[in-house]
Protein backbone atom coordinates (compact mmCIF):
# COMPACT_ATOMS: atom_id res chain seq x y z
CA UNK A 1 0.00 0.00 0.00
CA UNK A 2 1.30 3.19 -0.95
CA UNK A 3 1.89 5.97 1.01
CA UNK A 4 0.40 9.27 0.23
CA UNK A 5 2.79 11.76 -1.11
CA UNK A 6 1.33 15.25 0.66
CA UNK A 7 0.79 15.48 3.93
CA UNK A 8 -0.95 18.21 5.35
CA UNK A 9 -1.49 18.19 9.07
CA UNK A 10 -1.97 21.73 9.72
CA UNK A 11 -5.19 22.97 10.44
CA UNK A 12 -6.33 26.64 8.94
CA UNK A 13 -9.28 28.84 10.90
CA UNK A 14 -10.58 29.65 7.51
CA UNK A 15 -11.98 32.90 9.19
CA UNK A 16 -9.18 34.64 10.79
CA UNK A 17 -7.54 34.94 7.11
CA UNK A 18 -8.00 37.92 5.06
CA UNK A 19 -6.17 36.91 2.28
CA UNK A 20 -5.45 33.42 0.16
CA UNK A 21 -2.52 32.07 1.40
CA UNK A 22 0.26 30.57 -1.26
CA UNK A 23 -0.96 26.75 0.03
CA UNK A 24 -4.16 27.47 -0.96
CA UNK A 25 -3.38 29.47 -4.64
CA UNK A 26 -4.20 26.61 -6.80
CA UNK A 27 -2.49 28.46 -10.34
CA UNK A 28 -3.72 27.22 -13.39
CA UNK A 29 -4.66 24.23 -14.40
CA UNK A 30 -6.36 24.02 -11.33
CA UNK A 31 -6.21 20.40 -11.59
CA UNK A 32 -2.69 19.42 -12.14
CA UNK A 33 -3.05 15.72 -12.94
CA UNK A 34 -5.71 16.91 -15.13
CA UNK A 35 -6.01 18.90 -18.88
CA UNK A 36 -7.58 22.27 -18.33
CA UNK A 37 -11.36 21.68 -19.01
CA UNK A 38 -13.31 24.55 -19.59
CA UNK A 39 -16.46 25.61 -17.48
CA UNK A 40 -19.67 25.64 -19.55
CA UNK A 41 -21.83 28.71 -19.00
CA UNK A 42 -22.85 29.14 -22.76
CA UNK A 43 -25.05 26.53 -23.47
CA UNK A 44 -27.50 25.75 -20.67
CA UNK A 45 -27.39 21.84 -20.16
CA UNK A 46 -28.66 20.74 -16.70
CA UNK A 47 -27.44 17.51 -15.06
CA UNK A 48 -31.17 15.13 -15.28
CA UNK A 49 -33.52 15.49 -12.14
CA UNK A 50 -35.68 12.44 -11.34
CA UNK A 51 -38.77 11.76 -9.81
CA UNK A 52 -38.70 8.44 -8.09
CA UNK A 53 -42.03 7.75 -8.10
CA UNK A 54 -42.21 8.20 -11.86
CA UNK A 55 -43.84 5.03 -13.61
CA UNK A 56 -40.23 5.01 -16.37
CA UNK A 57 -38.10 5.70 -13.05
CA UNK A 58 -35.58 2.72 -14.14
CA UNK A 59 -34.95 3.86 -17.40
CA UNK A 60 -34.84 7.47 -16.58
CA UNK A 61 -31.84 6.61 -14.06
CA UNK A 62 -30.22 4.02 -16.84
CA UNK A 63 -29.78 6.49 -18.77
CA UNK A 64 -28.42 9.41 -16.50
CA UNK A 65 -26.07 7.02 -15.09
CA UNK A 66 -24.68 5.76 -19.09
CA UNK A 67 -24.57 9.57 -20.41
CA UNK A 68 -23.48 11.63 -16.93
CA UNK A 69 -22.76 9.47 -14.48
CA UNK A 70 -24.68 11.58 -12.10
CA UNK A 71 -28.60 12.96 -11.46
CA UNK A 72 -30.76 14.41 -9.17
CA UNK A 73 -33.77 12.94 -7.73
CA UNK A 74 -36.75 14.40 -6.28
CA UNK A 75 -39.93 12.45 -4.69
CA UNK A 76 -37.85 10.47 -2.26
CA UNK A 77 -39.87 10.40 0.66
CA UNK A 78 -37.21 11.68 2.76
CA UNK A 79 -39.47 14.87 4.77
CA UNK A 80 -37.59 18.03 4.83
CA UNK A 81 -37.45 18.43 8.40
CA UNK A 82 -34.39 15.92 8.51
CA UNK A 83 -32.76 18.13 5.57
CA UNK A 84 -33.03 20.99 7.81
CA UNK A 85 -31.94 19.37 11.25
CA UNK A 86 -28.71 18.22 9.53
CA UNK A 87 -28.05 21.14 8.12
CA UNK A 88 -28.26 22.87 11.54
CA UNK A 89 -26.37 20.26 13.53
CA UNK A 90 -23.78 20.76 10.75
CA UNK A 91 -23.66 24.53 11.33
CA UNK A 92 -23.21 24.33 15.13
CA UNK A 93 -20.25 21.80 14.47
CA UNK A 94 -18.38 23.83 12.19
CA UNK A 95 -19.01 26.87 13.93
CA UNK A 96 -17.11 25.69 17.31
CA UNK A 97 -13.54 27.40 17.60
CA UNK A 98 -10.92 25.50 16.04
CA UNK A 99 -9.23 24.73 19.09
CA UNK A 100 -12.63 22.47 20.35
CA UNK A 101 -12.95 20.74 16.17
CA UNK A 102 -9.54 19.47 16.79
CA UNK A 103 -10.66 18.05 20.06
CA UNK A 104 -12.28 15.61 17.84
CA UNK A 105 -9.74 15.45 15.31
CA UNK A 106 -9.13 12.79 12.85
CA UNK A 107 -5.60 10.94 13.34
CA UNK A 108 -3.35 10.91 10.70
CA UNK A 109 -4.18 7.04 9.71
CA UNK A 110 -7.34 7.26 11.47
CA UNK A 111 -11.21 7.30 9.12
CA UNK A 112 -13.33 9.02 11.46
CA UNK A 113 -13.17 12.80 13.26
CA UNK A 114 -12.62 16.38 11.71
CA UNK A 115 -10.06 17.38 9.10
CA UNK A 116 -9.47 18.31 5.75
CA UNK A 117 -10.97 16.55 3.23
CA UNK A 118 -9.63 12.98 2.55
CA UNK A 119 -8.33 13.43 -0.82
CA UNK A 120 -6.38 16.14 0.27
CA UNK A 121 -2.97 14.39 0.87
CA UNK A 122 -2.96 13.25 -3.48
CA UNK A 123 -2.77 17.28 -3.79
CA UNK A 124 0.00 19.80 -3.56
CA UNK A 125 -2.14 22.60 -2.84
CA UNK A 126 -5.20 23.25 0.41
CA UNK A 127 -8.80 22.96 -0.40
CA UNK A 128 -10.47 25.29 1.33
CA UNK A 129 -13.07 23.36 3.26
CA UNK A 130 -13.38 21.40 6.26
CA UNK A 131 -14.85 18.01 6.60
CA UNK A 132 -16.12 15.64 9.23
CA UNK A 133 -16.35 12.36 8.62
CA UNK A 134 -18.46 9.97 10.82
CA UNK A 135 -18.50 5.96 10.28
CA UNK A 136 -22.03 4.82 12.16
CA UNK A 137 -22.54 6.56 15.27
CA UNK A 138 -21.30 9.85 16.33
CA UNK A 139 -20.90 9.57 19.69
CA UNK A 140 -17.76 9.29 20.79
CA UNK A 141 -17.34 12.24 18.54
CA UNK A 142 -19.70 14.62 19.82
CA UNK A 143 -19.33 13.82 23.35
CA UNK A 144 -15.91 15.16 22.85
CA UNK A 145 -17.65 18.49 21.09
CA UNK A 146 -20.39 18.77 22.91
CA UNK A 147 -19.96 17.01 26.86
CA UNK A 148 -23.73 18.81 27.79
CA UNK A 149 -25.33 18.83 24.34
CA UNK A 150 -24.16 15.68 22.46
CA UNK A 151 -27.30 14.04 22.22
CA UNK A 152 -29.55 15.86 20.59
CA UNK A 153 -26.98 16.27 17.57
CA UNK A 154 -26.81 12.42 17.68
CA UNK A 155 -30.15 11.60 17.36
CA UNK A 156 -30.25 13.60 13.81
CA UNK A 157 -27.19 11.94 12.38
CA UNK A 158 -28.38 8.62 13.69
CA UNK A 159 -31.79 9.88 11.74
CA UNK A 160 -29.97 10.99 8.67
CA UNK A 161 -27.65 7.78 8.31
CA UNK A 162 -31.19 5.29 8.23
CA UNK A 163 -32.85 7.27 6.07
CA UNK A 164 -30.32 7.22 3.63
CA UNK A 165 -29.18 3.79 3.77
CA UNK A 166 -33.07 2.86 2.88
CA UNK A 167 -32.91 5.50 0.07
CA UNK A 168 -29.38 3.82 -0.93
CA UNK A 169 -30.93 0.79 -1.05
CA UNK A 170 -33.73 1.72 -3.40
CA UNK A 171 -31.54 3.19 -5.70
CA UNK A 172 -28.90 0.25 -5.98
CA UNK A 173 -32.02 -1.91 -6.60
CA UNK A 174 -32.96 0.98 -9.36
CA UNK A 175 -29.58 1.42 -10.82
CA UNK A 176 -29.21 -2.76 -10.81
CA UNK A 177 -32.42 -3.02 -12.54
CA UNK A 178 -31.55 -0.53 -15.21
CA UNK A 179 -28.65 -2.75 -16.08
CA UNK A 180 -30.89 -6.28 -16.56
CA UNK A 181 -29.35 -7.36 -12.80
CA UNK A 182 -32.08 -8.63 -10.60
CA UNK A 183 -31.77 -8.57 -6.75
CA UNK A 184 -31.55 -12.52 -7.19
CA UNK A 185 -28.65 -11.52 -9.35
CA UNK A 186 -26.84 -10.20 -6.32
CA UNK A 187 -25.99 -12.44 -3.53
CA UNK A 188 -25.13 -9.39 -0.73
CA UNK A 189 -28.82 -7.54 -1.48
CA UNK A 190 -31.07 -9.96 0.61
CA UNK A 191 -34.14 -11.44 -0.07
CA UNK A 192 -36.26 -7.66 -0.13
CA UNK A 193 -33.44 -5.68 -1.94
CA UNK A 194 -32.34 -4.07 1.74
CA UNK A 195 -28.69 -4.86 1.20
CA UNK A 196 -28.68 -4.69 5.26
CA UNK A 197 -24.82 -5.73 5.11
CA UNK A 198 -23.86 -2.26 3.45
CA UNK A 199 -20.85 -0.19 4.72
CA UNK A 200 -21.21 4.05 4.51
CA UNK A 201 -19.64 6.95 5.92
CA UNK A 202 -20.89 10.82 6.60
CA UNK A 203 -19.38 13.01 5.13
CA UNK A 204 -20.29 16.72 6.36
CA UNK A 205 -18.43 19.29 4.30
CA UNK A 206 -18.37 23.14 4.77
CA UNK A 207 -16.57 25.44 2.51
CA UNK A 208 -16.29 28.60 4.40
CA UNK A 209 -16.30 31.74 2.22
CA UNK A 210 -13.09 32.72 0.58
CA UNK A 211 -11.12 36.13 -0.05
CA UNK A 212 -9.65 35.14 -3.59
CA UNK A 213 -12.71 32.23 -4.62
CA UNK A 214 -10.98 32.06 -8.25
CA UNK A 215 -7.57 31.45 -7.05
CA UNK A 216 -9.00 28.71 -4.30
CA UNK A 217 -10.52 25.11 -4.94
CA UNK A 218 -12.95 23.96 -2.31
CA UNK A 219 -12.69 20.22 -3.06
CA UNK A 220 -10.56 19.40 -6.21
CA UNK A 221 -11.32 17.04 -9.09
CA UNK A 222 -12.05 13.08 -8.04
CA UNK A 223 -14.24 10.60 -8.69
CA UNK A 224 -15.94 8.88 -5.34
CA UNK A 225 -14.57 5.41 -4.09
CA UNK A 226 -17.94 4.59 -3.51
CA UNK A 227 -21.07 2.24 -5.41
CA UNK A 228 -22.87 5.76 -5.11
CA UNK A 229 -22.92 8.64 -2.76
CA UNK A 230 -26.01 10.36 -2.10
CA UNK A 231 -25.20 14.67 -2.07
CA UNK A 232 -27.34 17.15 0.18
CA UNK A 233 -25.85 20.87 -0.64
CA UNK A 234 -27.56 23.61 0.85
CA UNK A 235 -28.98 26.43 -1.30
CA UNK A 236 -25.11 28.00 -2.25
CA UNK A 237 -23.52 27.26 -5.30
CA UNK A 238 -20.25 25.21 -5.94
CA UNK A 239 -20.68 21.80 -7.20
CA UNK A 240 -19.39 21.08 -10.65
CA UNK A 241 -19.25 17.99 -12.80
CA UNK A 242 -17.42 16.99 -16.32
CA UNK A 243 -19.88 16.12 -19.21
CA UNK A 244 -17.77 14.87 -21.95
CA UNK A 245 -17.82 17.36 -24.58
CA UNK A 246 -19.47 20.32 -22.28
CA UNK A 247 -16.90 20.76 -19.57
CA UNK A 248 -17.47 21.72 -15.93
CA UNK A 249 -21.12 21.99 -15.97
CA UNK A 250 -22.70 23.40 -12.18
CA UNK A 251 -25.26 21.25 -10.52
CA UNK A 252 -27.21 24.01 -8.35
CA UNK A 253 -29.37 23.22 -5.30
CA UNK A 254 -32.39 22.22 -6.17
CA UNK A 255 -34.77 22.82 -2.97
CA UNK A 256 -35.46 19.43 -1.74
CA UNK A 257 -33.48 17.71 -4.04
CA UNK A 258 -30.54 14.54 -3.58
CA UNK A 259 -27.72 14.45 -6.08
CA UNK A 260 -26.65 10.74 -6.86
CA UNK A 261 -23.03 10.69 -7.82
CA UNK A 262 -22.44 7.32 -10.07
CA UNK A 263 -18.95 5.80 -7.62
CA UNK A 264 -16.12 3.67 -8.82
CA UNK A 265 -17.58 1.00 -7.73
CA UNK A 266 -20.48 0.89 -9.74
CA UNK A 267 -18.41 1.44 -12.76
CA UNK A 268 -16.57 -1.90 -12.00
CA UNK A 269 -20.04 -3.39 -11.31
CA UNK A 270 -21.47 -2.19 -14.27
CA UNK A 271 -18.29 -3.01 -16.74
CA UNK A 272 -17.60 0.27 -17.62
CA UNK A 273 -21.54 1.34 -19.09
CA UNK A 274 -22.15 3.90 -15.99
CA UNK A 275 -18.99 5.67 -15.90
CA UNK A 276 -18.48 7.54 -12.34
CA UNK A 277 -18.89 10.82 -12.78
CA UNK A 278 -15.70 13.13 -11.66
CA UNK A 279 -16.55 16.77 -10.18
CA UNK A 280 -15.21 19.41 -7.90
CA UNK A 281 -16.24 22.15 -5.26
CA UNK A 282 -15.98 26.37 -6.13
CA UNK A 283 -16.23 28.57 -3.42
CA UNK A 284 -17.66 32.09 -3.31
CA UNK A 285 -16.60 35.31 -1.54
CA UNK A 286 -19.58 36.13 0.68
CA UNK A 287 -21.74 32.45 1.40
CA UNK A 288 -20.80 29.67 3.18
CA UNK A 289 -21.73 26.18 1.62
CA UNK A 290 -23.10 23.08 3.51
CA UNK A 291 -23.13 19.47 2.14
CA UNK A 292 -23.83 16.60 3.57
CA UNK A 293 -22.58 13.16 1.93
CA UNK A 294 -23.15 9.58 2.06
CA UNK A 295 -20.82 7.29 0.99
CA UNK A 296 -22.02 4.11 0.45
CA UNK A 297 -20.36 0.62 -0.61
CA UNK A 298 -20.63 -2.75 -0.05
CA UNK A 299 -20.07 -4.97 2.73
CA UNK A 300 -16.17 -4.96 3.98
CA UNK A 301 -15.94 -8.90 2.74
CA UNK A 302 -17.50 -8.74 -0.42
CA UNK A 303 -15.44 -8.24 -3.42
CA UNK A 304 -17.04 -5.93 -6.45
CA UNK A 305 -16.52 -7.38 -9.88
CA UNK A 306 -17.98 -7.22 -13.32
CA UNK A 307 -21.43 -8.48 -12.95
CA UNK A 308 -21.71 -11.45 -14.77
CA UNK A 309 -24.79 -10.94 -17.19
CA UNK A 310 -22.58 -7.66 -18.32
CA UNK A 311 -19.50 -9.94 -19.58
CA UNK A 312 -19.58 -12.21 -22.53
CA UNK A 313 -17.18 -12.61 -25.56
CA UNK A 314 -18.10 -9.59 -27.56
CA UNK A 315 -17.35 -7.79 -23.85
CA UNK A 316 -14.74 -8.82 -21.65
CA UNK A 317 -14.71 -8.05 -17.98
CA UNK A 318 -12.83 -4.78 -17.73
CA UNK A 319 -11.86 -4.87 -14.12
CA UNK A 320 -10.48 -7.60 -11.81
CA UNK A 321 -12.68 -8.28 -8.40
CA UNK A 322 -11.97 -5.75 -5.64
CA UNK A 323 -13.26 -5.43 -2.00
CA UNK A 324 -13.91 -1.73 -0.70
CA UNK A 325 -10.35 -1.40 0.61
CA UNK A 326 -8.47 -3.13 -1.90
CA UNK A 327 -9.41 -0.64 -4.53
CA UNK A 328 -9.12 2.60 -2.09
CA UNK A 329 -5.95 1.14 -1.69
CA UNK A 330 -5.00 0.54 -5.39
CA UNK A 331 -6.54 4.50 -6.14
CA UNK A 332 -3.72 5.40 -3.67
CA UNK A 333 -1.25 4.18 -5.16
CA UNK A 334 -2.31 4.76 -8.50
CA UNK A 335 -3.29 9.00 -7.36
CA UNK A 336 0.70 8.93 -5.96
CA UNK A 337 2.58 7.39 -9.26
CA UNK A 338 0.34 10.26 -11.32
CA UNK A 339 1.61 12.80 -8.82
CA UNK A 340 5.00 11.24 -9.16
CA UNK A 341 5.07 11.36 -12.92
CA UNK A 342 3.86 15.00 -12.67
CA UNK A 343 6.80 15.59 -10.06
CA UNK A 344 9.29 13.71 -12.16
CA UNK A 345 8.07 16.00 -15.66
CA UNK A 346 8.06 18.92 -13.76
CA UNK A 347 11.81 18.35 -12.42
CA UNK A 348 13.08 17.66 -15.91
C1 LIG B 1 -17.98 15.53 -2.30
O1 LIG B 1 -17.66 15.40 -3.47
O2 LIG B 1 -17.69 14.66 -1.48
C2 LIG B 1 -18.72 16.73 -1.81
C3 LIG B 1 -19.30 17.50 -2.91
C4 LIG B 1 -20.03 18.72 -2.42
O3 LIG B 1 -19.71 19.31 -1.38
O4 LIG B 1 -20.96 19.16 -3.13
FE1 LIG C 1 -17.19 13.42 -4.09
Amino acid sequence: RGHPVYLHHKHSDFNSLQELPDSYSWTQPHDHHLPNYPSNNKTKIFVPVIDLNHPNAPNLIGHACKTWGVFQVVNHDIPMSLFSDIQRASLALFSLPLHQKLKAARSPDGVSGYGRARISSFFPKLMWSECFTILDSPLDLFLKLWPQDYAKYCDIVVEYEAAMKKLAAKLMCLMLASLGITKEDTKWAGPKGEFNGACAALHLNSYPSCPDPDRAMGLAAHTDSTLLTILHQNNVNGLQVLKEGEGWVAVPPLHGGLVINVGDLLHILSNGLYPSVLHRVRVNRTQQRFSVAYLYGPPANVQISPHVKLVGPTRPALYRPVTWNEYLGTKANLFNKALSAVRLSASI
